[in-house]
Parts: C-alpha cells; structure tokens; sequence
C-alpha cells in the first residue's frame, strides 16, 4: 500500500483549536523533534493540509512547491503529496515542523468577503516514513507529541495578501537544537470523512523570476515599479530598514492617467501585502500563502529611492511542462500568441481560474472548455485536467448538472448554478480534448458516468428537447442588448451545446465500447438536430438572434440541413462585413468564429478579422498595450479609458482561445486523429504574412511546420514524428500523404 493510503491511520490532523475564527489570525508553525538510532537509508514525507502549509526539516523548507497541496473540493477530497526526504535526515536528533496557512480552505472566497468555506481551522496531516540502513522501520505522524506556536506571518490570505512582522521571527525554529520558549501542544482534530487522494496534477513552482523595468513615483514616496508584464505571482522583497519600520506593497494590472497604480477592479480582495522590519541589516522576505495578479506594485513606507534590486517578482502556476512554439513574421501576431500563454500561465494554478487579481479567482468551467483546446498548444495540460476534472465531477449535483465552478463554491447560491449552457458542458468538452491531443482514453473512462448524467440531466430538464434558458448566452459579446447578453437567445446557446455534447457522447461512448449507449445517443443528437432546426432555422438558412455567434453555434455544431448551410454562411458572412470585418463575439461565439470561417473556406476573411486592429479586436488590445489576455474587448482604451469596474480584469484567457487556430492554421499543426497519431499539415498564408514556424511536442514526438512565402513561392518543411500518418494539405496543391521523417516542399501562391 502506498503511504497515502495509509496515511490517516498512523497520523492524526493537528492544528490549534483556540485559533480564532473571524478576523484574519496568524498562521500556526508546528513541530516535532525525534531520534533516529542511525544512518537512513530512505526516508518519505507523505502530507496534506485543509488550508496550505509549507513543511520543513532540519532548518530547511522540502520542496520548491507554494500552496501546497492546493485546491481540492475540500468536502470531499484533499490531495496527498509525497517528498523523498532522505537526503534531508541525521541520524540523531532531527526536528520535523509546519507552517499553516489558510489557504482556500479557511481563507477568503468569493464576492462577499467570506471566510472558512470548508471550516474553521486549517489543520495538518504528516506522516514520515523512515527505513534506517540496519532495516529497521520507523513512522513518525503527526500527532499530539507536536508543538506550536504563532511566529512572523501576522495574516495570511490568497485574496487579501499578507502581512509578516519580522520582529516576531523564530528565528531556526526547525532545527533539533530549537528552543522550547513559547512553544505549547497541538490540538487533534477528529478524523477527515474525505477521500485522501495522491495529488494528479503538478505542484505551483516559481516558472520565471522577473525584474523591475522602470521604477516611478506618482505621489510622493508612493514607488511604482513595472515588471513590463502582467501576471500572477508574488514579490522578493529585499530591504535595509529600521526596527518597527512598515513597508506596504500594493498590486496591480493597470496605471491610471496620473501614473498611480490602477486597483478599482480587484473589488473586494485588497491585495496588500505588508513587511514589519527586524532592522539591522539586509532582510529578504517572500509571503508564502497568498497570490497577486499584477504587473505594477507601489511600495510606500521607504525610507528613501528604492533601486531596483528591492523588488523581483516570481511568476507562479501549476508547474505543466511548456509545449508549443509559435512565431510568424507579423509582431503583433507574436505578442498577441505571448499574451494567451502568459494568460494561460497567469491562470493555471491548481485550478483553471477565471482571473487571479480580484475576489473571484475561480474554477469557471466555461472559461476553461472554450480555452482548453488552445491550452494543449501551449504546455502540456493534461494531469492539469485530470485532475481538475476531478473537482468537476466532485460538484456534479445529483441531478447530474455540472457546476459554474470546480471546485463548487458557488452551488450554496443556489439552484441557478449548476447546468449552464456552455459552462457545465465542460464536463464533456474537456475530457474529450485531452483525448484528442494525447490520445488518452482513461479520461474518458473516468468521466464517462458523470458526461452520462449530464446528458441525461439535459434531457430530463429540456422542453421537447430545447434547454430552458440558462444563464449566460455569449458572455460578454459586444452587440449585447441587456447587459452581459448577445442577441443569441440561451435557449438557442443550451439547445445547440446539448446537440454537441450529445454527440460527443455518442463517439465516447462508442471508443468505450458501450454500445447500446452509443446508438442511444446518436438518436437521442439527430433528434435534437431536428428539435433545433424547427426551433431555431428558417427555410432561407437564417438563425434565430441572427447574429454571428447564432450561426456559429449552427455551423460549428452541424446543425443544419445540408442544403441550409451555405445559406447559413452567407448570412454569417455578411454580418461580418457589415461590421466592416470586425467580431461582435462574446466567450461562447468567439473561439468558433475563425475555425468555422476557415472551415467553409474563408481563411481570407478570417486574417481580416484577426488581424485589425482597431476595436473590437484581439490586436486592439495588443495595440493599447496588453500584455495578457482582457476579460473585455474594451478592458482599456485610449480613448475611453477603463470599462466597467465591476468585472474588468486584464488577465482573462477566454479570448485567448483563438490560439488554437493560430497553430492549426497560421502554424498549419491540426491534429487527425487523436493524440496527433495522424497530423494535418496545412499552413495557409494570408493578410500580409510571410512566414511562420511552429512546433508541437506530440505524444509521439516532435511536429514542425515551417514555411515561408517569396514572390509567388511558398516553401514548406516539415517534421513528422516516427510513427505518425500525416497529411499535407498547400495552397494550389492536392492533398498528400506524408511518411515520417523532414521533409521539404514548395508550391506556387495564385496570389503572392
Ligand atoms: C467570470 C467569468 C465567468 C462568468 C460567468 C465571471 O464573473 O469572471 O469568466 O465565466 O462570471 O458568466
């Protein structure tokens, strides 16, 4: 049996019992001295926390990891971690310690400032496994043996940040020889009734360290310094002050117009974090159970001009290895390519959030299905999702309706948070992603019953087959009547998702091999077909809402008579150029808008739209000086300034989504089969651009596609993994295979 199996029966969860529960209290370190009678031959730490903690030993912090374990819905799971710490260990005396932060478990979430959403206390669960090199086996788990006692991190919160009084340091807390000054017993706490779960996904790590690029000062003695790119993370601080002195950090995205830091979209998550200094000498400091969204920081309580070695930010996430490479010979092309991985990079911690800035930060699930296609080019994601959709699953309501958010913390609001259109149907759209870009089946089997019942839910729920009207249409679109909501009517945007996903499940359940299943779905999706069309169609190919995300859905989903289509795409068409080539798209309308252009042969028009630049665009943003993704197409313009504070965040992936066709069309990567065992090759130049070359690691190794155009010739090469069947598809030429192994090809443009 593996530790994590084991774990709760040898250790017990410990904490302080007398920890206040409201305000914001110190956070508790533990510890636990013991003797080893001899040299170690192997040593694991296994752990997990309801809160985070950090583990040390022997006066050293084990692991590079933050926030560990992570987010997990804590009412029914945590996740275990597992540490070889024998390199760690003496034989002798040794001294094993924690420290214990809220963390999503006690700490803030959500909108409304509230804390200990899964509990009271943060508690910890250790379990140190130790074979000596003479055989003999000892354990060693938490218990009431441990001591405690609170230290320097005064205040601790992801939303609101922290606050550490160095004078209150412990200084080597954690080695054998501690001092016992102040220190007293741990609480036990009763037994967790969760599931105890190795971890599935990677730790969050330091990715990249960055410097400040300039340094100001708007108001007097309130420095600004700009780290030229927004992301999540945290800030080094490294300081001389005097005893007692107070230095505040505070976070943000944006400047406002006079140079001061922008903070009104954080809503209530206050973003502050705060250092009390020791005084006398050089102090370095990094909090460790909070995360910011930021590019700009203003640091006041200086003594005099800071330089720039006072602040180094750390960029933080899910440590997933890096995938893709893109770049074309149009720079904002390659901006606007950097600014959707540093939103995936800015949002990938734990969980897929929404936005790591204000008090939201959330597992929002259709956020994560429109970019989760486009996230697989960019690292790879997929223990990310296993274990994401995990915390999925673990909030599917009884009924079988997904939740708005995994984890769900949202379902206590009430009914109107499960099963929306778009949103729950991440359920079946993510696993089948993962499929289709590492060829791996056991997601689908792990998620098979649960895509079952949300399919079923649909269809309980459904009116003759048309979903009621849940609540988020096209999130955010631009041509939106009320607030929020796109022309397109939910019902269409329900109806036209449970189409797709019904015919999802039918192929999922047919590579499961769950036949009976697989006939009853297809009949149950041609059924739905019909229940649209009647619904929503009229004989002349127009889509009800008749906008662009109307007839996307449609087109997208096949769901129409074949006669209907191009009648279908003519109307689409021509919405666009009404509005001169420019989207009117929102979260759902967007990611299709250029895969369905290219798909019915319009790539032409698909450039056009993606490569303006004035709004509302994706190089608008480029051009007003993003450096993410915005949670708006008018986040910030130059000449109206900032959109609404209510919801305005600057690193929001949604919009990223159009990555996917950057590197299926702009790189020509597409995959034909899944895990890209067989690979479509099909870059097609457009608007003004010359080359391109893009890479993808594929479960069978490295896919290239490099070309660039002269005149009239277009020269292409390109790599095929061993092992792969791959498809070459040029401009001006007929389709080919392709063996594995680099090849070289030219062909003649029509048009240069
Ligand atoms: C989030 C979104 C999310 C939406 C639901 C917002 O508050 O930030 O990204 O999908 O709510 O409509």
């Amino acid at each position: 049996m593996s530790p994590t199996n084991t774990i709760a029966t040898r250790a017990q969860w410990i904490g302080d019992r007398q920890r206040p529960t409201t305000g914001e209290p110190p956070c508790p370190y533990l510890r636990r001295s013991f003797h080893l009678p001899g040299p170690v031959r192997r040593a694991t730490l296994t752990w997990t926390a309801l809160g985070v903690a950090d583990m040390h030993l022997n006066g050293a912090k084990i692991g590079g990891d933050f926030l560990m374990p992570g987010w997990s819905d804590f009412r029914e799971r945590a996740q275990v971690l597992e540490y070889d710490v024998t390199k760690l260990l003496l034989a002798g005396e040794n001294m094993l310690g924690a420290i214990l932060g809220d963390g999503w478990y006690t700490g803030t979430l959500l909108w409304k400032n509230e804390r200990n959403h899964y509990g009271t206390h943060p508690q910890l669960l250790a379990r140190l496994d130790v074979e000596l090199r003479d055989g003999r086996r000892i354990t060693l788990g938490s218990d009431k043996a441990w001591e405690m006692r609170y230290g320097p991190i005064v205040q601790s919160d992801i939303y609101h940040g922290e606050t550490y009084d160095a004078r209150q340091e412990l200084g080597e807390w954690c080695v054998p020889s501690a001092s016992s000054d102040g220190w007293r017993k741990v609480d036990v706490f009763p037994a967790y009734r969760g599931v105890l779960q190795p971890k599935l996904n990677e730790p969050v790590r330091v990715t990249q360290i960055l410097h400040p690029r300039k340094i100001t000062e708007p108001a007097p003695k309130a420095f600004v310094f700009d780290f030229g790119q927004n992301i999540a993370g945290l800030c080094r601080l490294k300081v001389r002050g005097r005893r007692g002195q107070k230095i505040v950090l505070k976070f943000g995205e944006m400047l406002n117009a006079d140079g001061t830091v922008y903070r009104e979209n954080l809503r209530l998550a206050r973003v502050i974090d705060t250092y009390i200094c020791r005084g006398g000498g050089e102090e370095e400091w990094t909090p460790r159970f909070t995360f910011h969204g930021f590019r700009y920081v203003e640091v006041t309580g200086l003594a005099g001009q800071p330089d720039a070695s006072l602040l180094t930010a750390m960029v933080l996430h899910t440590d997933m290895q890096p995938a893709g490479k893109f770049h074309c010979s149009n720079p904002l092309l390659n901006r606007l390519n950097a600014n959707i991985r540093w939103g995936l990079r800015g949002n990938f911690l734990d969980v897929p959030t929404d936005c790591p800035q204000r008090d939201e930060r959330l597992g929002w699930t259709g956020d994560a299905q429109v970019f989760i296609g486009t996230a697989a080019f960019h690292y790879d994601v997929r223990r990310f999702f296993h274990k994401w959709l995990q915390d999925l699953r673990d909030g599917q309501r009884k009924d079988g309706a997904f939740p708005d958010v995994a984890p769900d913390v949202l379902g206590k609001y009430g009914p109107h948070q499960f099963g929306n259109a778009a949103w729950a149907d991440a359920g079946v759209i993510c696993p089948w992603e993962i499929y289709q870009h590492y060829g791996d089946k056991s997601i689908l089997a792990d998620n098979y019953d649960a895509m079952v019942r949300w399919i079923e839910c649909q269809r309980r729920t459904a009116k003759n087959l048309i979903r009621p009207r849940t609540a988020y249409g096209d999130w955010l679109a631009i041509d939106a009547v009320v607030p929020n909501h796109a022309p397109v009517p939910c019902d269409l945007v329900g109806t036209a998702y449970f189409a797709h996903t019904t015919s999802l499940l039918t192929k999922i359940a047919g590579l499961l091999g769950h036949k009976d299943d697989a006939r009853r779905f297809q009949k149950l999706h041609a059924q739905i077909v019909v229940a649209f069309q009647k619904a929503y169609v009229t004989p002349d190919g127009r889509v009800v809402g008749h906008c662009q995300t109307a007839y996307l859905l449609a087109l997208a989903f096949d769901l129409l008579p074949s006669r209907l289509r191009q009648k279908a795409f003519a109307h689409l068409v021509d919405l666009v150029e009404a509005r001169n080539c420019h989207l009117t798209t929102g979260f759902v309308g967007t990611p299709l808008l250029l895969p369905v252009l290219t798909r019915f042969g319009r790539t032409d028009l698909a450039y056009k739209i993606l490569l303006q630049e004035d709004y509302p665009s994706w190089l608008y943003t480029v051009r007003n000086g993003a450096t993410t993704m915005w949670e708006r197409w008018n986040s910030y313009t130059k000449e109206e300034g900032f959109g609404p504070v209510g919801m305005n965040s600057f690193n929001h992936y949604a919009y990223g989504a159009v990555g996917e066709w950057m590197y299926g069309v702009i790189g020509g990567i597409r995959p034909l089969a899944p895990g890209f065992k067989k690979i479509l090759f099909a870059p097609e130049p457009g608007d003004g651009i010359t080359s391109a070359e893009t890479s993808l690691p594929t479960p069978h190794g490295l896919a290239e596609c490099c070309w660039r155009v002269r005149g009239r010739t277009m020269v292409v090469d390109v790599t095929v993994p061993e092992g792969v069947r791959a498809e070459l598809r040029l401009p001006g030429r007929k389709a080919a295979p392709l063996a594995s192994g680099r090849h070289r090809l030219t062909t003649k443009l029509s048009r240069p």
